[in-house]
Protein backbone atom coordinates (compact mmCIF):
# COMPACT_ATOMS: atom_id res chain seq x y z
CA UNK A 1 0.00 0.00 0.00
CA UNK A 2 1.31 3.23 -1.47
CA UNK A 3 2.72 5.73 2.25
CA UNK A 4 0.58 8.69 3.24
CA UNK A 5 1.81 11.73 1.77
CA UNK A 6 1.64 15.31 3.10
CA UNK A 7 2.53 17.83 0.74
CA UNK A 8 3.79 21.41 1.65
CA UNK A 9 3.97 23.46 -0.47
CA UNK A 10 5.31 27.56 -0.55
CA UNK A 11 7.68 30.88 -1.70
CA UNK A 12 11.18 30.76 -0.89
CA UNK A 13 11.31 31.28 2.89
CA UNK A 14 8.18 30.62 3.56
CA UNK A 15 9.60 28.36 6.85
CA UNK A 16 8.61 25.37 4.54
CA UNK A 17 11.86 22.91 5.51
CA UNK A 18 11.65 23.64 8.89
CA UNK A 19 8.15 23.18 9.44
CA UNK A 20 8.48 20.39 7.40
CA UNK A 21 11.15 18.64 9.16
CA UNK A 22 9.39 19.23 12.78
CA UNK A 23 5.82 17.92 11.31
CA UNK A 24 8.16 14.75 10.06
CA UNK A 25 9.86 14.39 13.24
CA UNK A 26 6.87 14.66 15.39
CA UNK A 27 4.94 11.95 13.16
CA UNK A 28 7.37 9.60 12.48
CA UNK A 29 6.96 9.89 8.81
CA UNK A 30 10.48 10.71 6.27
CA UNK A 31 11.04 14.42 5.58
CA UNK A 32 11.80 15.12 1.55
CA UNK A 33 12.58 18.54 0.35
CA UNK A 34 11.76 18.33 -3.33
CA UNK A 35 14.31 21.78 -3.89
CA UNK A 36 17.29 19.55 -2.59
CA UNK A 37 16.37 17.29 -5.73
CA UNK A 38 16.99 20.16 -8.07
CA UNK A 39 19.22 21.92 -6.40
CA UNK A 40 21.48 18.43 -6.93
CA UNK A 41 20.56 18.33 -10.46
CA UNK A 42 21.74 22.01 -10.54
CA UNK A 43 25.33 21.52 -8.83
CA UNK A 44 25.76 18.85 -11.35
CA UNK A 45 24.57 21.15 -14.39
CA UNK A 46 27.55 24.26 -13.19
CA UNK A 47 30.23 21.26 -12.39
CA UNK A 48 29.38 20.20 -16.07
CA UNK A 49 28.87 23.74 -17.76
CA UNK A 50 25.56 22.77 -18.88
CA UNK A 51 23.64 25.40 -19.63
CA UNK A 52 19.35 25.25 -19.43
CA UNK A 53 19.23 25.05 -23.10
CA UNK A 54 21.74 21.62 -23.13
CA UNK A 55 19.74 20.40 -19.97
CA UNK A 56 17.45 17.92 -22.03
CA UNK A 57 20.47 16.05 -23.77
CA UNK A 58 22.38 15.96 -20.52
CA UNK A 59 19.74 14.69 -17.94
CA UNK A 60 19.03 11.73 -19.78
CA UNK A 61 22.47 10.36 -18.50
CA UNK A 62 22.68 11.49 -14.74
CA UNK A 63 22.02 9.03 -12.15
CA UNK A 64 20.39 10.15 -9.32
CA UNK A 65 20.35 8.10 -6.06
CA UNK A 66 18.20 8.82 -3.29
CA UNK A 67 19.56 7.20 0.76
CA UNK A 68 17.81 7.57 3.42
CA UNK A 69 19.93 9.66 6.45
CA UNK A 70 18.82 10.47 9.98
CA UNK A 71 18.10 13.98 8.62
CA UNK A 72 15.29 12.83 6.11
CA UNK A 73 17.15 11.51 2.59
CA UNK A 74 20.67 12.33 1.16
CA UNK A 75 21.14 12.46 -2.76
CA UNK A 76 24.44 11.28 -4.66
CA UNK A 77 24.64 12.25 -8.13
CA UNK A 78 26.59 10.30 -10.78
CA UNK A 79 28.20 8.59 -7.33
CA UNK A 80 29.00 11.87 -5.52
CA UNK A 81 27.37 13.38 -3.10
CA UNK A 82 25.45 16.30 -3.76
CA UNK A 83 24.37 17.50 -0.38
CA UNK A 84 27.45 19.40 0.61
CA UNK A 85 27.06 21.76 -2.35
CA UNK A 86 23.13 22.55 -2.04
CA UNK A 87 23.43 25.82 -0.84
CA UNK A 88 26.62 26.59 -2.78
CA UNK A 89 26.27 30.12 -4.54
CA UNK A 90 26.97 29.13 -8.24
CA UNK A 91 23.98 26.28 -7.14
CA UNK A 92 21.70 28.47 -6.03
CA UNK A 93 22.09 30.84 -9.77
CA UNK A 94 21.31 28.04 -11.09
CA UNK A 95 18.41 26.24 -9.86
CA UNK A 96 15.50 28.20 -10.47
CA UNK A 97 16.57 28.26 -14.85
CA UNK A 98 17.09 24.64 -14.33
CA UNK A 99 14.21 23.77 -12.23
CA UNK A 100 11.89 25.41 -15.25
CA UNK A 101 13.29 22.72 -17.89
CA UNK A 102 10.79 20.15 -18.31
CA UNK A 103 12.52 17.14 -18.50
CA UNK A 104 14.38 18.18 -15.64
CA UNK A 105 11.00 18.43 -13.90
CA UNK A 106 10.25 14.79 -15.31
CA UNK A 107 13.01 13.29 -13.72
CA UNK A 108 12.32 14.91 -10.44
CA UNK A 109 9.40 14.26 -9.89
CA UNK A 110 9.44 10.14 -10.94
CA UNK A 111 11.77 10.05 -8.55
CA UNK A 112 9.81 11.79 -5.52
CA UNK A 113 6.78 10.24 -6.77
CA UNK A 114 8.95 6.48 -6.49
CA UNK A 115 9.41 7.34 -2.58
CA UNK A 116 5.48 7.34 -2.03
CA UNK A 117 5.95 3.28 -2.63
CA UNK A 118 8.16 2.75 0.32
CA UNK A 119 7.34 5.50 2.97
CA UNK A 120 5.05 7.62 4.96
CA UNK A 121 5.96 11.02 3.52
CA UNK A 122 6.16 15.22 4.65
CA UNK A 123 7.57 16.61 1.27
CA UNK A 124 7.74 20.52 0.49
CA UNK A 125 8.09 22.34 -2.69
CA UNK A 126 6.74 24.38 -5.38
CA UNK A 127 4.39 22.07 -6.72
CA UNK A 128 3.62 19.17 -4.76
CA UNK A 129 0.05 19.50 -4.21
CA UNK A 130 -0.42 20.81 -7.58
CA UNK A 131 0.96 18.53 -9.52
CA UNK A 132 3.76 15.87 -8.00
CA UNK A 133 1.02 14.36 -5.29
CA UNK A 134 -2.15 15.89 -6.42
CA UNK A 135 -4.11 13.20 -4.66
CA UNK A 136 -3.20 13.20 -1.31
CA UNK A 137 -5.87 14.22 0.77
CA UNK A 138 -3.37 16.69 3.01
CA UNK A 139 -2.09 19.68 1.14
CA UNK A 140 -0.50 22.90 2.85
CA UNK A 141 0.56 25.84 1.35
CA UNK A 142 2.54 28.15 3.69
CA UNK A 143 3.23 32.06 2.88
CA UNK A 144 5.02 35.13 4.56
CA UNK A 145 5.39 38.53 3.34
CA UNK A 146 8.28 39.24 0.84
CA UNK A 147 9.85 41.20 4.00
CA UNK A 148 9.87 38.51 6.57
CA UNK A 149 10.86 36.18 3.83
CA UNK A 150 14.04 38.24 3.04
CA UNK A 151 14.56 38.56 6.72
CA UNK A 152 14.15 35.16 7.02
CA UNK A 153 16.85 34.32 4.22
CA UNK A 154 19.29 37.16 5.60
CA UNK A 155 19.36 35.60 8.87
CA UNK A 156 20.63 32.23 7.70
CA UNK A 157 23.43 34.18 5.45
CA UNK A 158 22.15 32.73 2.51
CA UNK A 159 23.28 34.41 -0.75
CA UNK A 160 20.88 34.06 -3.42
CA UNK A 161 17.89 36.38 -3.89
CA UNK A 162 14.42 35.50 -3.10
CA UNK A 163 12.43 38.02 -4.92
CA UNK A 164 14.41 36.96 -8.10
CA UNK A 165 13.82 33.17 -7.46
CA UNK A 166 10.24 33.77 -6.81
CA UNK A 167 9.75 35.79 -9.82
CA UNK A 168 10.87 33.05 -11.63
CA UNK A 169 9.15 30.07 -10.23
CA UNK A 170 6.13 31.58 -10.37
CA UNK A 171 5.95 33.28 -14.18
CA UNK A 172 7.34 30.06 -15.50
CA UNK A 173 4.94 28.05 -18.22
CA UNK A 174 5.81 24.04 -16.06
CA UNK A 175 4.30 23.83 -12.89
CA UNK A 176 4.58 27.18 -11.81
CA UNK A 177 4.62 28.00 -7.95
CA UNK A 178 0.66 28.42 -7.23
CA UNK A 179 -1.86 27.61 -4.59
CA UNK A 180 -2.46 23.58 -4.70
CA UNK A 181 -6.48 23.37 -5.02
CA UNK A 182 -7.41 22.27 -1.43
CA UNK A 183 -4.76 23.36 0.30
CA UNK A 184 -5.19 25.07 3.76
CA UNK A 185 -3.31 28.09 3.47
CA UNK A 186 -1.27 29.69 6.66
CA UNK A 187 0.56 32.77 6.74
CA UNK A 188 3.14 32.40 8.97
CA UNK A 189 4.68 35.98 8.79
CA UNK A 190 3.35 36.32 12.56
CA UNK A 191 4.16 32.69 13.76
CA UNK A 192 7.29 30.99 15.13
CA UNK A 193 8.22 27.50 13.82
CA UNK A 194 6.14 25.66 16.74
CA UNK A 195 3.07 27.79 16.28
CA UNK A 196 3.26 26.51 13.07
CA UNK A 197 4.21 23.52 13.25
CA UNK A 198 0.89 23.23 15.67
CA UNK A 199 -1.62 24.54 13.08
CA UNK A 200 -0.28 22.05 10.90
CA UNK A 201 -0.73 18.98 12.90
CA UNK A 202 -3.79 20.65 14.60
CA UNK A 203 -5.20 20.56 11.24
CA UNK A 204 -4.27 17.46 10.22
CA UNK A 205 -5.71 15.76 13.49
CA UNK A 206 -8.65 17.68 12.55
CA UNK A 207 -8.68 15.66 8.99
CA UNK A 208 -8.17 12.28 10.72
CA UNK A 209 -4.94 11.88 10.15
CA UNK A 210 -4.04 10.62 13.79
O1 LIG B 1 13.03 25.08 -1.76
P1 LIG B 1 14.35 25.41 -2.38
O2 LIG B 1 14.75 26.85 -2.18
O3 LIG B 1 15.46 24.47 -1.97
O4 LIG B 1 14.13 25.19 -3.96
C1 LIG B 1 15.15 25.52 -4.87
C2 LIG B 1 14.56 25.80 -6.23
O5 LIG B 1 14.05 24.60 -6.80
C3 LIG B 1 13.41 26.79 -6.27
O6 LIG B 1 13.85 28.10 -6.49
C4 LIG B 1 12.56 26.32 -7.41
C5 LIG B 1 12.87 24.85 -7.53
N1 LIG B 1 11.80 23.99 -7.05
C6 LIG B 1 10.78 23.75 -7.91
O7 LIG B 1 10.74 24.29 -9.00
N2 LIG B 1 9.79 22.87 -7.57
C7 LIG B 1 9.80 22.28 -6.37
N3 LIG B 1 8.82 21.41 -6.05
C8 LIG B 1 10.83 22.55 -5.45
C9 LIG B 1 11.82 23.44 -5.82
Amino acid sequence: MPGRVIAIDGPAASGKSSVSRGVAERLGFLFVSSGHFYRAFAWGAARDGISPEQAPFWITGRKLEVRRDASGVSLLLDGENATPHLSEATTASMVSPLAAVPSVRDAVNARLRALTAEHDLVMEGRDIGSVVLPDTPWKFYLDASPEERARRRAKEGAVDSVAERDRLDSTRATAPLTIPEGAIVIDTTHLDLEGVIEAVLGRLNAEGLR
